[in-house]
């Protein structure tokens, strides 16, 4: 008797026909025109696609912060067409982390402020014991214990970006968003932050990046190019790159430049 098939594992992400078309006044524009795909937990997706081709604009709607025009999009199995705003609020606070190209960090706060902001809106109330203890846990996971009372401004490009990853995984979720990430970081501070993606999806958390530098999107399992708002390709990334030996090949490539 042969053994009976693996229950089909339910897709985190399931995007059918999804569209977005943006009124301004008299103009329509099409910004996403009918995606269809599904993602999976423990999944490293990277979006690429020249500018203006909808990236971000799907990127909003993934992280519910923007609603589709048409189609559907189901988020571990909801609907979120049919949730009210407080459910939306919800979902995305429970499990959703945002990542921006520019940080988006409070300018007047410290850095463990910053990180435990989200937990300020959790339902139940956090309480400012847990809420300190779960920041400080965050920021030594992006290796910045060292650093929990320094304004944004004291630190450097890279490190406001762990600070902004510290605070999207203070509320524990299953996918992070990233819109750009290493948008307004040098090469190596770039991999760094690749590292610790590629660490943090080791550990199980899925993760969507719109990235538009294909050295970038080698570190990531599955590339999605889109084009007019289109899906053009999906495929999976054979031949992925480990952040920790390109550094490592970056710092003798640096000795070596050094000795000569
Ligand atoms: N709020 C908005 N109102 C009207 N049009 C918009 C809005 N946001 C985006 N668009 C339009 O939708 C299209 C897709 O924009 P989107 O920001 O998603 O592109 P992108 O792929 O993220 O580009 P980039 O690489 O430059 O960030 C563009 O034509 C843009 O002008
Ligand atoms: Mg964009």
């Amino acid at each position: 008797m042969s053994a009976p098939a693996p229950a089909l594992a339910k897709p985190l992400l399931h995007l059918q026909d999804l569209t977005k078309t943006y009124h301004t006044g008299e103009v329509e524009v099409k910004a996403v025109r009918g995606v269809t795909l599904e993602i999976q937990r423990g999944e490293f997706v990277a979006i690429m696609g020249a500018s203006g081709s909808g990236k971000s604009t799907l990127m909003n709607m993934l992280g519910c912060l923007d609603q589709a025009t048409g189609g559907a999009y189901l988020l571990d199995g909801d609907d979120v067409a049919t949730l009210d705003r407080r459910q939306l609020a919800m979902l995305r606070n429970r499990k959703l982390g945002f990542v921006f190209q520019s940080f988006n960090l409070l300018a007047r706060t410290t850095a463990i402020e910053n990180v435990e902001l989200p937990l300020l809106y959790t339902m139940p109330l956090t309480s400012a014991k847990e809420r300190r203890r779960r920041a400080v846990e965050a920021l030594e996971r992006v290796g910045l214990a060292n650093r929990l009372d320094y304004h944004p401004s004291r630190l450097s490009g890279g490190q406001q970006q762990r600070i902004a990853i510290a605070r999207a995984l203070v509320s524990q979720p299953e996918l992070v968003l990233a819109d750009e990430p290493t948008g307004n970081l040098d090469t190596r501070t770039s991999i760094d932050i690749m590292g610790l993606f590629q660490e943090l999806n080791d550990s199980g958390i899925t993760i969507v990046m719109v990235t538009h530098e294909l050295d970038i999107a080698t570190y990531c399992k599955r590339v999605i190019v889109m084009r007019d708002g289109k899906v053009i390709s999906d495929n999976a990334n054979a031949e992925r790159r480990r952040a920790t030996e390109a550094l490592a090949a970056l710092d003798d490539a640096e000795k070596e430049a050094n000795v000569a």
